[in-house]
């Protein structure tokens, strides 16, 4: 597993969602809460790039066909049809830095 740094936690303020790509994986990290959780960023439906979507709390809504995930768990929350889930992804701070673990 490879610990791959995202940015500065100051820089991922509460509400706010980034995107980094880490060993080849698409990963988006979010401040929930004071929290940093990293899923996908890929939605499983058709493959819209979830960090440009809304974030509200830990309700994250795909930009392309209103999917809703839960960012802590990656898994979907709402759509028509049953959806992969993200996947999801250890997250460390260290020394004010955030760092994903792929
Ligand atoms: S691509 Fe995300 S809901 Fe369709």
């Amino acid at each position: 597993m490879a610990k791959v740094m995202v940015g500065k936690a100051s820089d991922i303020p509460e509400g706010k969602m980034v995107h980094v790509t880490a060993g080849g994986k698409e990963v988006l990290v979010a401040n929930v809460g004071g929290k940093y959780y990293a899923t996908g960023d890929i939605c499983t439906h058709a493959g819209a790039e979830l960090h440009e979507g809304q974030l509200e709390g830990k309700e994250l809504t795909c930009p392309w066909h209103g999917s809703k995930w839960d960012v802590t768990t990656g898994d979907l929350i709402w759509f028509p049809q049953k959806l992969k889930p993200l996947g999801k992804y250890s997250v460390i701070v260290e020394n004010g830095t955030v760092y994903v673990e792929v």
